[in-house]
């Protein structure tokens, strides 16, 4: 994407993206992040790293993962805290799959004041659970920069080949039906219940998830300019 077309005006500003597995945080926040300059900070990619790498936290967290749950609050914000104290957060950065339980979103919400960010911008991705499984089932995910596609409405030109670097596609092991089952339901218990907490805080927005890719980016860039034209320029 070149420069001219970037959005640049998230600066110095936290994103969240919520929402069920499935619903296009992963798609919405790579095109974003990119669009704004500002890093994608994917707490599921992160893991899945130190997994395909054999670190201790990968060893920790691939059976939990694995079995559809959530890797313990404490792991996790350190990886983020760590993550976070790199040069290139300074500016922003868009969060996707994280905060994932009550604890590490009132954790995170000192790490933000303590680094002097605002209150976050968070959007909380809408999709009916139909919609979900064909995401989820379709997903296929490059190997070598995990550009995202599925095979029902978003296939790469060449099967099995991402268009951009011409990496091999692979399907994630937690997208098998019994794992996909047991995701929504930590979903369900843990992380749902952080729209009603950002609600509160005034800070919540929500987008129909369910439409195309283009039109659920453009309700996106949509949110970012009525934040800035409340706020003044991020
Ligand atoms: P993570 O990697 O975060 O997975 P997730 O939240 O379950 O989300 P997904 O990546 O499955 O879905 P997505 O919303 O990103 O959808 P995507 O854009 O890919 O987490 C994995 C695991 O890591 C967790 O289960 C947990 O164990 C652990 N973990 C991670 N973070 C943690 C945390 N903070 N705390 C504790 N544990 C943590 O899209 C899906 C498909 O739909 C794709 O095929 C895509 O092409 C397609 N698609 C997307 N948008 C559209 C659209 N608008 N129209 C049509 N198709 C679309």
């Amino acid at each position: 994407m070149t420069a001219a077309v970037r959005i640049e005006m998230a600066l110095h500003r936290a994103f969240i993206f919520l929402g069920p597995p499935g619903a296009g945080k992963g798609t919405q926040s790579r095109r974003f992040a990119e669009r704004c300059g500002v890093p994608h900070l994917s707490t599921g990619d992160m893991l899945r790293d130190a997994v395909t790498r054999g670190t201790e936290l990968g060893r920790l967290a691939r059976p939990i993962m694995e079995r559809g749950e959530l890797v313990p609050d404490d792991v996790v914000m350190k990886m983020v805290e760590e993550r976070l104290a790199g040069p290139d957060c300074a500016g922003g950065f868009v969060f996707d799959g994280f905060p994932r339980t009550l604890p590490q979103a009132e954790r995170l919400g000192r790490v933000l004041e303590k680094n002097g960010f605002g209150k976050p911008v968070v959007v909380d991705f809408e999709v009916s659970p139909d919609v979900l499984m064909r995401r989820l089932t379709g997903r296929w995910t490059c190997s070598v920069g995990g550009e995202i596609y599925n095979v029902y409405d978003a296939p790469p030109k060449v099967p099995g080949i991402c268009d951009h670097d011409g990496g091999k596609l692979v399907q994630r092991p937690d997208d098998r039906p019994e794992v996909v089952k047991e995701r929504l339901v930590a979903y369900e218990r843990q992380t749902k219940p952080l729209a009603a907490y950002y609600r509160r805080q005034g800070v919540l927005d929500v987008v129909d998830a369910s439409a195309g890719v283009e039109q659920v980016s453009r309700a996106l860039e949509e949110i970012v300019r009525r934040v800035e034209g409340r706020d003044g320029r991020l």
